[in-house]
């Protein structure tokens, strides 16, 4: 009796247990945690040829020395457990992890190609790719897994071409060709040059070239939210004619800034300025205006002045608030300016009195304005008896107006008395 009753209670304390353990906590969410194992190297001049040998892929963090002051060294630190985590979490890949410090291991910096302090650098067979994105765990391991995989992606079926047809926002490529061991090589030479930012596709099926009405060693250049693509000139194309193509086209005429090469597009400005268009895209007036910047673009796609960063302000919950204060500006409306990447001065285009967004030929006529340098960001940077400010001395006129009138109401009060 005694010890049934003993095995019945045991029996529910156990069914707590368990139910504690394993019932509380839904499985199946579960957020990686750093488990305090330490998978980052330091790398020196004793073990940086094996570390490049071992591994599918090296990413190396080149780094300031570490400094005296307590905070920065956190901020390393944290730095630091970017890498821990995203070593973690990709742990069952070939991928190697490790700091080099800019002052102790100059040498194997140089050695190994390391050039700017504070960037991260990929190693991959004899490639260096340098990471220019945003340093977190997030966008790390994405970038990390792209580069993993082969550089050219194959179009098999009808499924794969309309997968393909729906990446406005990438810049592509994709050739036509006889198999691996044909005008091929020479393409897949050429994607190593630009893994993982630009896509390179290919496709060895008939049916596949035909619908996407490619010749036999074409290749075609797809620039974001383009609808036709570009053909590269000449057939068969060297590795050198599609390097030579790609790196006079790179730079859209609308592009979406990223959070895996946002300083890479950011530091592509053109002259010292961005023309800047905030939009969400899931906001129904951003997706309007995105609408409109699209027919802008393929308006002007044969303009090599004009390019637009598309910043989709829900990409960079971390900036939002930063950009508002920077540029003055409310980011839950559509915007449109103009930024110098020197002190971040802006101006933007009006859109707050007006109830409907610009048209496409009122957005124009503003772009023309940016480009031909009537509207700029350093206009209204103060200096007295400018003749050229027009428009500011109007307002500068309108607030003493004002002021004057209050001046002069106060002396009719004061007649009053
Ligand atoms: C950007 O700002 C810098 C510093 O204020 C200035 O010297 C430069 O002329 C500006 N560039 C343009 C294109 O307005």
């Amino acid at each position: 009796m005694l010890q049934c009753r003993f095995s019945i209670l045991s029996g529910l304390f156990l069914a707590e247990v368990f139910f504690f353990f394993f019932g509380s906590a839904e499985e199946g969410l579960e957020f990686p945690n750093f488990d305090g194992k330490d998978r980052v190297l330091d790398i020196n001049e004793r073990n940086y040829k094996k570390a490049v040998r071992r591994f599918e892929l090296l990413c190396l963090f080149y780094h300031e020395p570490v400094p005296n002051h307590k905070g920065l060294q956190k901020r390393l630190q944290m730095t630091e457990l970017v890498l821990e985590l995203t070593a973690q979490v990709l742990e069952n890949k070939d991928i190697g992890f490790g700091m080099v410090d800019a002052q102790r291991d100059f040498k194997v910096a140089q050695k190994l190609g390391l050039v700017e302090v504070g960037s991260l650098y990929v190693f991959k067979d004899d490639r260096i790719i340098e990471f220019d994105g945003e340093l977190s765990a997030d966008t790390l391991v994405e970038f990390l897994l792209d580069v993993l995989e082969d550089p050219v992606e194959m179009i098999k079926n009808a499924m794969e071409i309309r997968a393909f047809e729906r990446m406005e926002e990438d810049i592509r490529l994709i050739g036509y060709f006889k198999g691996e061991d044909s005008y091929f090589k020479a393409f897949r030479e050429a994607s190593e040059h630009f893994q993982p930012y630009i896509k390179f596709f290919a496709t060895f099926d008939k049916s596949v070239a035909k619908h996407l009405s490619l010749k036999m060693n074409q290749v075609n250049f797809y620039e974001p939210f383009m609808e036709e693509p570009a053909v590269l000139p000449g057939r068969p194309l060297t590795e050198l004619d599609i390097v030579d193509f790609v790196t006079q086209h790179r730079r859209a005429t609308l592009r979406k800034l990223r959070a895996e090469n946002m300083f890479e597009t950011w530091e592509d400005d053109m002259d010292g300025i961005h023309i800047v268009a905030f939009a969400e895209e899931e906001d129904p007036d951003g997706y309007e205006f995105l609408e409109i910047l699209k027919d802008v673009a393929r308006d002007n796609t044969n303009n090599p002045e004009l390019s637009i960063v598309w910043i989709d302000p829900d990409d960079f919950p971390l900036l939002t608030t930063y950009w508002e204060k920077t540029f003055n500006l409310d980011l839950f409306r559509p915007q449109i300016g103009v930024v110098n990447v020197t002190d971040a001065d802006s101006v933007w285009l009006d859109m707050s009195n007006d109830e409907d967004l610009p048209t496409a030929e009122e957005l124009e006529d503003w772009i023309e304005d940016v480009l031909s340098g009537r509207v700029n960001t350093e206009d209204d940077d103060g200096g007295f008896g400018d003749d050229e400010e027009e428009e500011e001395e109007e307002e500068e006129h309108q607030g003493y107006d004002r002021e004057e009138d209050r001046g002069e109401r106060r002396d009719q009060y004061e007649d009053e008395d």
